[in-house]
């Protein structure tokens, strides 16, 4: 494409690629304008294979539209489809600067997900992320990325892209951050609202699940799983990995922690389902915290996420704001396409 441009592979099309697709429709002419970074589609692939542009080139912007218009499991029964095309053959195959990785967040098997995303970053590429499993099992294998050769970006993967990663990552280089404490985990700050106002663990829980907010198998969200992969990525991020393995789950969302939550309210307190990562400590663990009026983690309501930082430089530093939601997920892998860009000398 030339310079200023960058050829985009698209891995897994489900809720978030989907979404990322349809904003980069809408913005690819304000990444020109502000930006000067003109971007192409090279493939698009969900589990039955791959949309591929032949050559080296990209795809027409008008398939890329009629690729939206596909059901699930679709993109390669388009025109110039390859059904059974898996990524690893459209990387082969299609070219591709920056991999867009929004696939399933496979914690028991990071294959094939870390092979693409070696692939990418050994040949000189950038890989943007939603997939959480990679960076919370291998950080070890991926860590020269983030900060000698920072070609890997991944603030989608906590807080749904409200750009804690970002903050760690360059707001704090140099400095020594003594400890995150995060309620990073939107179904469960929701149900523990809930449990203020009333409801059972068990009405609570089917709503969530009617919402979308909680999965049919919510057991990832309510046994802390979730939020050991967020602190292992934290950690990842400030150096000192935790693998997911080791972060200790101390506490789970159930009954018991509905009553605790409710007494935690009579006493002027509010209960919250944390993330924390302390570095110095080698530590990261999953628990249920009382949060004090005054912090950001007693203010937040519903899925809401918050996070607050502390340094030995300064005091607490705190932000709040969605954690979940394909919309703010997509942009969170837009503006990381952006500085991907921007890192690799594009701009
Ligand atoms: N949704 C959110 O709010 C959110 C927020 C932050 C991070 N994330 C992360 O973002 C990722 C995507 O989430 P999502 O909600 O978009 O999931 P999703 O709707 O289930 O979409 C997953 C997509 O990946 C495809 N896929 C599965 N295995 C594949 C493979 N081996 N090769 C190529 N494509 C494959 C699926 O194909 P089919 O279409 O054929 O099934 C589907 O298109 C997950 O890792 C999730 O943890 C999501």
């Amino acid at each position: 494409m030339g310079a200023g441009a960058v050829r985009l592979g698209v891995a897994g099309f489900g809720n978030v690629g989907r979404e990322f697709v349809r904003l980069l429709l809408e913005r690819r002419g304000l990444l020109e304008e502000r930006y000067g970074l003109r971007v192409g589609v090279s493939f698009v692939a969900d589990s039955r294979g791959a949309l591929c542009a032949a050559g080296g080139g990209v795809l027409e912007w008008g398939l890329v539209e009629r690729a939206l218009e596909a059901p699930r499991g679709g993109v390669s029964r388009l025109p110039g489809g390859r059904p059974g095309l898996g990524v690893e053959g459209a990387l082969e195959e299609c070219g591709t600067d920056v991999l867009v990785d929004a696939t399933p967040s496979r914690y028991e098997d990071v294959e094939p997900a870390l092979g693409w995303w070696l692939r990418v970053l050994g040949s000189g590429g950038a890989v943007v992320a939603a997939d959480k499993a990679p960076l919370a099992v291998a950080c070890d294998r991926l860590a020269v990325y983030i900060y000698s050769k920072p070609r890997l970006y991944y603030k989608a993967t906590v807080m749904a892209g409200t750009p804690l990663i970002d903050l760690l990552r360059w707001g704090y280089a140099g400095r020594r951050v003594e400890r995150v404490v995060g309620a990073l985990n939107g179904t469960t700050n929701y149900l523990l609202t809930r449990a203020v106002e009333g409801a059972s663990f068990g009405e609570a829980l089917r709503e969530a699940q009617e919402r979308g907010y909680a999965e049919p198998d919510p057991s990832a969200d309510l046994e802390g799983f979730d939020l050991a992969a967020k602190a292992s990525i934290v950690s990842c991020t400030l150096g000192g990995w935790i693998p997911l393995g080791r972060v200790e789950r101390r506490a789970r969302v159930d009954g018991e922690a509905f009553e605790r939550a409710r007494r935690a309210t009579a006493a002027g307190r509010r209960l919250r389902y944390v993330a924390v990562v302390e570095p110095a400590a080698g530590r990261a663990y999953v628990d249920l915290l009382e949060a004090e009026p005054g912090s950001v983690l007693y203010d937040i309501r519903g899925v809401e996420n918050a996070v607050v930082v502390e340094s030995a430089e300064a005091g607490p530093v705190m932000l709040r704001g969605p954690g979940a939601g394909a919309r703010a997920t997509a942009a969170a892998l837009l503006s990381d396409l952006v500085e991907a860009a921007s890192v690799m000398g594009v701009l």
